[in-house]
């Protein structure tokens, strides 16, 4: 995928109402663009109070109408002011990308609780409160996507981001099943490796050790998740309701046998 190309554009999304968390920098802005590109309507929000010149330079050129929002994920009132904002100036919401999160390092026997609360405040339940939100404003055929993690499906030891993306798996389940029969899907996509700049301080070694467990041998680019984010908003993905995607080079599905099927390959090529 020609990945710094000009963003991809998805049919059935020419018109949608599509709020997206987080949407500064990284999977978000990747999200934003594409969506725009596509024709929706995008209410891009973040922690700051202005929307980035990058994200508002790109979204100019764009066929699609990009309105920004200051949002902290964790505030009831944040989440209370959007709502109220996008009734009166929409009456609906056609889709909800739950993307902001905060990765933390600490292992477990070191993490603080104060980390730990604020790993799973930002990660779960600021998802939780954003769908508490906005689905009323939602109608049969809208459409909310939750970003988790690889390591919402092995055992990463960053204790407390894993078992936030894991708790993030269960909210997916419980809302596909609550909203299921509104006519609402929820699906949950499994990033990788990707290179924004949340991936920009892990340590080296991290990396090396990352592309040899996945398949494909190299990191993924924000847009290869975008693409699939806007393929489970659009109504391409109409019986899609409860999915889990890793967009991962097959990270997850190896679960570590690339490793030792390289290592037995190499001891077999020098005997
Ligand atoms: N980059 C990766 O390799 C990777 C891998 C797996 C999962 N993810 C997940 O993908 C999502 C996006 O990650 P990214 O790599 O684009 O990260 P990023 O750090 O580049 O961007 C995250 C954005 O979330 C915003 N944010 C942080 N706290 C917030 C809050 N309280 N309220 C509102 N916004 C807040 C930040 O300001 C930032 O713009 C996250 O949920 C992350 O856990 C990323």
């Amino acid at each position: 995928m020609a990945a710094k190309s000009a963003p991809l554009t998805l049919p059935g999304l020419a018109g949608k109402i599509v709020v997206i968390t987080g949407a500064a920098r990284g999977q978000g802005c990747a999200e934003a663009l594409v969506l725009l590109a596509s024709g929706a309507h995008v209410i891009a929000t973040d922690l700051n109070d202005a929307c980035p010149s990058t994200l508002e330079k790109a979204a100019a050129k764009l066929p699609g109408e990009l309105h920004y929002a200051q949002l902290d994920v964790t505030s009831e009132a944040d989440w209370s002011a959007l709502a109220q904002f996008l009734k009166k100036e929409f009456k609906q919401v056609h889709g909800l990308v739950n993307n902001a999160g905060i990765p933390f390092r600490g292992r477990i026997g070191e993490i603080s609780r104060v980390d730990w609360d604020k790993v799973f405040s930002i990660n779960v339940t600021g998802a939780m409160l954003g769908i508490q939100a906005i689905a009323p404003l939602m109608r049969k055929g809208a459409s909310i996507v939750n970003i988790g993690s690889s390591a919402g499906l092995n055992a990463h030891h960053t204790v407390a981001y894993t078992a936030s993306k894991w708790a993030v798996r269960g909210l997916t389940h419980v809302t596909a099943t609550e909203f299921g029969p509104r006519g609402i899907r929820t699906n949950i996509v499994h990033p990788g490796y990707i290179e924004t700049e949340m991936m920009a301080a892990a340590p080296a070694i991290m990396t090396d050790a990352q592309l040899t467990l996945t398949p494909l041998e190299r990191t993924g680019q924000p847009e290869e998740v975008a693409a699939v984010v806007a393929f489970l908003l659009s109504d391409s993905a109409a019986y899609v309701n409860g999915a889990e995607i890793p967009v991962d080079g097959g990270f997850t599905s190896s679960a570590g046998v690339k490793y030792m099927s390289d290592i037995i390959k190499a001891s077999q090529q020098k005997k």
